[in-house]
């Protein structure tokens, strides 16, 4: 229990929960806030360095701060060798239901020996240290397979979430001169298949620096295979040239590990850099504490691989801790919505991460679902990509958790790579509320000069020190890595986020403040939807904005100026929904179009989204001085 009375709805961990927890929360804030460097250091020491370091932080070249000076090792080692020499070689590393209903499990020994492998035929293809490899597939055990092997040789893997589509892909592609492109054939949807090759076939056409493509099978659905281009998966491990030799080069700590695109406020998607030290290093410790991982854990994560949650929290951060972790493919409510807490019976999950967005489609459902099954199993339940509201959070601490299980709101970022503001099992909890910045994180929210702003006031949410997962930088693009993050404030990351710290010290993430938007979620920006949209032949010019929606937080609206010569219809509002659809992906898809005869303008010509926002929601939009008549 907290010594001093929290202000507003608390619900406090209880005894079981406080006794079991891995966090000591007094002791770890204790030491984290004396000396943040000392405590990442001691958390390093519980990982494999094939060379130690010189030095924790280098922060002489800001804001290109290094982590783990000199020293050398290898995330891959750490995620699978290591245990591979204990007695969690035969532990499961990861148990896999299809949305079919197939199943799949590896334990580490058998994750180890197939990552191996693969990572001999990636070598044998000519992938080398430094080399890109694009991965586009579904929920399958193959895409974490092909992220070690890559991660292995030094290779940086970049995925594209099997959502996007074939811009959003060709884009990727070419932005990171990728020499591979590991593809499945497709995925299972909501009982359809996505045909993921047929998207890659069309976007390797306006892609020039793939050599070869990999292809897993998964759906067994007919595709077209290019001679000499394209090679089975399946086959291609069959061949002496997959054997088990360990495959493995130490790299620097500094050394890059992955790739992983986001919107930004304009232009195309950046690519967020992230490196083998210092990201294994927070995204362990941050697991190991948030969601308490415990030896005899069934933990699910259910995000996709595609996206930040995935890499951090499905991929490595598990696998560092030698946790049991559960991966679906499918749909939450195909083909019922039961699927998800029969699976949670079925597999007895202890501990399960997911979206408001999922939450709040659950929800809508009734409580008979959930309660047909047995949830006993559950101990811990978390949430992440979007402030949650406290109905959909009470519905989950109730009728999932059984007012038994705290819940994780964990805010983060692509950018920060691991959790930032977060509880942890020991902490008082408030719905909508994701508590405190993780030991070792100084948070802040300060005002347009950058002065911390008096509580309960909105202002922006920054980070002021460095943190050892952090992004290095945007790839080939270091100058717009300064600008974006650091430039407002110097010495300050800037997070893109509005929020309030109330009187408790407790952070209320807002949302964005720039041209991004969150749909279910996922992240988006203005400017690939509208280009998405220029690129249609109709289309002179076009503005998106988020506005707000029930289920998915926010939805993508749509005002769109027609070239001379074309009528404005319900079909072509039709044909540009899926135009957006099939260039950028389904998840982009506007929920609204509408054919307008001018947009609001700056005098230099920059669309105000500000003010489509304000006309839509009716209220007031502020400065109009640079309005143009
Ligand atoms: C943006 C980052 C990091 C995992 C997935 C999202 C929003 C994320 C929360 C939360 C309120 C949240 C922020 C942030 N966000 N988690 N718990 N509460 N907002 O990663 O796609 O890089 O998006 O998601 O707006 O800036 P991402």
């Amino acid at each position: 229990m907290a010594e001093k009375k929290l202000s507003g709805e608390v619900y406090y961990p209880s005894k079981e929960v406080l006794e079991y927890a891995n966090a000591k929360c007094e002791s770890l804030y204790e030491f984290a806030s004396k000396d943040p460097v000392a405590f990442w250091e001691s958390e390093a020491k519980n990982l494999y360095w094939s060379k130690p370091w010189t030095k924790v932080l280098d922060d002489s070249n800001k804001p290109f701060y290094k982590w783990f000076v000199g020293a050398e090792t290898n995330i891959a080692y750490n995620c699978l060798d290591v245990h591979v020499k204990t007695a969690r070689r035969n532990k499961l590393a990861l148990i896999w239901e299809g949305e079919n209903g197939e199943f799949r499990s590896f334990s580490y020994f058998a994750l180890h020996r197939e990552t191996c492998r693969f990572a001999n035929v990636l070598r044998s293809l000519g992938v080398k240290k430094g080399d890109r490899v694009t991965l586009y597939m579904g929920r399958i055990p193959e895409l974490m397979i092909g992220m070690l092997a890559c991660a292995r040789i030094g290779a940086i893997h970049s995925v594209v979430y099997g959502g996007f589509s074939v811009e959003a892909l060709h884009e990727r592609l070419e932005d990171s001169q990728s020499k591979v492109l590991i593809v499945a054939d497709g995925s299972f949807q909501r009982g359809k298949i996505v045909e993921l090759k047929k998207i890659a076939d069309e976007a390797l056409q306006r892609a020039a620096t793939v050599e070869s493509v990999l292809v897993v099978k998964r759906t067994g659905h007919q595709i077209n295979m290019e001679f000499g281009r394209d090679m089975w998966y399946h086959e291609l491990m069959n061949l002496p040239i997959a054997n088990n030799n360990e495959c493995l080069e130490m790299v620097d700590a500094e050394h890059p590990l992955f790739l992983l695109y986001t919107s930004g406020t304009t232009g195309k998607p950046k690519a967020i850099l992230h490196t083998h030290g210092g990201y294994m290093v927070g995204t362990y410790t941050t697991l190991k504490y948030v969601f308490d991982i415990h030896e005899e854990d069934r933990y699910w994560c259910a995000a996709d691989p595609g996206w930040i949650t995935g890499h951090s929290y499905i991929v490595y951060g598990p696998l560092l801790n030698g946790a049991t972790s559960f991966m679906y493919e499918g749909a939450p409510n195909y083909p019922y919505p039961h699927r998800w807490w029969q699976m949670i019976e079925k597999y007895g999950i202890n501990i399960l991460y997911t979206a408001p967005t999922a939450i709040r489609g659950l929800m809508r459902f009734g409580d008979a679902w959930p309660n047909r099954y047995n949830l006993a199993s559950l101990r811990l339940l978390g949430s992440v990509g979007e402030p949650i509201n406290p109905e959909a959070w009470r519905w989950y601490y109730k009728v999932i958790g059984k007012e038994r299980c705290p819940i994780m709101d964990t805010w983060w970022q692509t950018e920060t790579g691991m959790f930032m503001i977060t509880p942890m099992p020991c902490t008082p909890l408030k719905p909508g509320s994701g508590t405190k910045p993780f030991p070792g994180i100084v948070a802040d929210v300060v005002d347009e000069n950058g002065n911390p702003v008096k509580p309960n006031e909105e202002g922006y949410l920054v980070i002021k020190t460095p943190w050892p997962s952090m992004l290095r930088t945007i790839w080939n693009d270091p100058d717009r890595y300064v600008n974006q993050y650091w430039s407002k404030y110097p010495g300050m990351y800037m997070t893109g986020d509005s929020a309030r710290k109330d009187e408790d010290g407790y952070f209320w993430v807002i949302g964005r403040v720039d041209d991004v938007i969150k749909v279910s979620g996922y992240r988006l920006g203005t400017a690939e939807i509208e280009s998405a949209l220029v690129s249609h032949p109709a289309v002179a010019e076009a503005a998106a904005i988020g506005l707000p929606h029930e289920l998915k937080g926010n939805a993508i609206h749509c005002f769109v100026l027609l070239k001379t010569g074309y009528e404005k219809s319900d079909k072509l509002v039709d044909e540009l929904k899926q135009h957006v659809a099939h260039e950028v992906g389904p998840i982009a898809k506007p929920e609204h179009i509408e054919i307008v005869d001018s947009l609001p303008k700056t005098r230099s010509g920059k669309i105000m989204r500000r003010v489509l926002k304000a006309r839509a929601l009716g209220i007031d939009p502020g400065n109009l001085s640079t309005l143009e008549e």
